[in-house]
């Protein structure tokens, strides 16, 4: 038998330090430090999650090793996040990747980080046989920083069809969230919400955008007004009807992220359908992507819970595919906010 590429995956890109190692696509451990500095700031301060970034890194990718019960020389190679994502962050996870790779003499694979998410669904566990999209696929990924809708060709060959030109889904979920005096980030905190609300209580306006495109930013302005207008009248309106705001603005959100993805099913005639990134572990989203497979024929692929925020499993799995094709990054390679999938 021969023996299996061993990865180990960094990301850093916002505000979680995350280290995974994997066995070809088996993922053998994957350890997330999440940084709770953020929460009083109702968002990510990009200087103190650098900070936190380089405390994190090096037990991060320690106990990632550990648990995955191997020894550092049986690395094959190291993958990192490049980008898109906050630069310092980025920043600290190129370079401890540039110092451990001379250290240990492997070669190192730049990845983006929106690749990351769309190949979560190739990360296979122990014990388990998940079922793998076929390629032709569409995926939606939604996150705190993203929303667009991804045409994936291939493992590497990936063209985006629809985006926000605005604000993401993750952003209207946490900043509906925050004027409704919620911590950052307010999105499962509105799904838990949720599952107790009525989501046809309240109704807010859906934007009318051309072709594939999202906008959330009128989303978030609309109902930030219609709460004003109703706290005038009643001063505790938010707490009377937290559960049936929460059920409403979500399936608002969710309806507004379907209408784009079903054009996209119908104007590529692709029925292979996956969705990405934190927001996809929301329940109306997988609720409804469930429902529209049933109707549409589609097959439809939900990631498991764990590696739908950002995770470095979803780094190393790309960083297997590249290291197959002998797609090596040199030293001199820095880091970029900005990157396109
Ligand atoms: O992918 P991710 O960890 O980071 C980015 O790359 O942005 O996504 C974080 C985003 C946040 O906006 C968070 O509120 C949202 O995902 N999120 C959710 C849920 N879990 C995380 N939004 C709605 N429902 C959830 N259950
Ligand atoms: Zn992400």
């Amino acid at each position: 038998m021969t023996k299996p590429v061993i990865i180990l995956g960094i990301e850093s890109s916002c505000d979680d330090t995350s280290a995974a190692i994997i066995a070809d696509e088996q993922e053998l451990s994957c350890v997330i430090a999440s940084q709770d500095v953020h929460k009083k700031y109702g968002g990510v301060v990009p200087e103190l999650a650098s900070r936190a970034h380089l405390q994190n890194i090096v037990p991060v990718v320690d106990t990632a090793i550990k648990n995955a019960g191997i020894k550092k020389e049986d690395i094959s190679a190291i993958a990192f996040t490049r980008g898109p994502g906050l630069m310092g962050s980025l920043l600290v996870g190129t370079s401890f990747t540039k110092g451990l790779s001379l250290a240990l003499d492997i070669p190192m694979i730049e990845v983006n980080h929106l690749q990351g998410h769309v190949l979560s669904h190739f990360i296979q566990q122990k014990d388990s046989n998940k079922k793998q999209p076929e390629f032709p696929f569409l995926c939606l990924l939604v996150s705190g920083g993203h929303t667009e809708i991804i045409l994936v060709h291939d493992y590497l060959r990936m063209e985006s069809i629809g985006k926000t030109i605005d604000d993401a889904a993750g952003e209207a979920f946490d900043k509906c969230g925050k004027v409704m005096g919620m911590s950052y980030p307010a999105g499962p905190v509105i799904d838990k919400n949720a599952a107790l609300g009525n989501p046809k209580t309240f109704k807010f306006n859906k934007p009318i955008i051309q072709g594939l495109n999202y906008s959330f930013s009128g989303l978030k302005t609309s109902f930030l007004y219609f709460l004003r207008n109703h706290i005038k009248a009643e001063p505790d309106f938010i707490t009377n009807n937290i559960n049936d705001l929460c059920a409403s603005l979500q399936a608002t959100i969710t309806d507004i992220l379907m209408d784009k993805l079903i054009k996209a099913s119908k104007e590529t005639e692709i029925k292979e359908i996956s969705i990405s990134g934190g927001v996809a572990a929301n329940s109306g989203l997988r609720e409804a992507i469930k429902n529209e497979a049933s109707k549409r024929k589609w097959k439809a692929y939900l990631p498991e819970l764990k590696h739908t925020t950002d995770n470095a499993s979803m780094i190393a799995i790309v960083g297997y595919y590249k290291y197959l094709l002998n797609d090596f990054a040199r030293h001199d390679l820095p880091p970029m906010a900005r990157f396109e999938i």
